[in-house]
């Protein structure tokens, strides 16, 4: 596997890998009219995002299998604080999940942004993303309803990692 930094013509591949992994991997957490109304709005690229730099794309033999980055600014709000960085937009190809995909992205952001002096992390997590941040030491904050489409709200959890304790989940055994 390889992580490499987004570019715009990955959009297509990205497009693709959300689609297959919303649906598939949020259907447990969310009742499926909600979920339905809520996916033209995650299953998109953000071009913002793609040519942040800080967004990267993991790949298996030229195949794009998994994206997610980091941003200063907090999604929705654009809210600045120092130190701090949000985790953003993960998704896995539901045929590669628990290999480590996510996790070799994250590691990626922590290496990138800790070089330019975050302390901090913060996730907007889906209910179904919360073990995963969990695992790789960000704790919940609170919930929160992410606005997605007029009138659509999409319950999720607002967590919280030190880069300390996040290194340490992610020391190789
Ligand atoms: C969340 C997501 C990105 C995780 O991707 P992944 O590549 O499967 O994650 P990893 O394999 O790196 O998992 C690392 C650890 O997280 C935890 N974890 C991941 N998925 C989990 C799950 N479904 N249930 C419980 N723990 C889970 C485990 O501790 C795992 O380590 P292990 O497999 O050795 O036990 C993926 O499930 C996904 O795309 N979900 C749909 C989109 C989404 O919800 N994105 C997050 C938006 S906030």
């Amino acid at each position: 596997m390889q992580i490499r930094a987004a570019r715009l013509d990955d959009a297509a591949a990205i497009d693709a890998v959300l689609a297959r992994a919303c649906p598939a991997l949020m259907a447990s957490s969310y009742n499926a009219d909600l979920l339905a109304a809520a996916l033209p709005a995650m299953v998109k690229a953000q071009p913002a995002l793609l040519q942040s730099g800080t967004y990267y794309v993991a790949e298996d033999a030229g195949r794009l299998i998994g994206c997610g980055g980091w941003s200063f600014e907090e999604p929705g709000s654009r809210r600045l604080e120092d130190g701090l960085a949000h985790l953003r937009h993960f998704a896995t190809d539901p045929a590669m999940v628990r290999r480590g995909v996510g996790r070799a992205i994250v590691a990626r952001c922590l290496a990138m942004a800790t070089a330019r002096g975050v302390t901090c992390f913060e996730a907007f997590a889906s209910l179904n993303a919360e073990p995963f941040y969990q695992s790789l030491g960000l704790e919940r904050l609170d919930r929160v309803d992410l606005p997605m489409a007029p009138g659509i709200r999409l319950p999720a959890i607002r967590m919280r990692g030190s880069v300390p304790a996040m290194e340490h989940r992610l020391k190789p055994a």
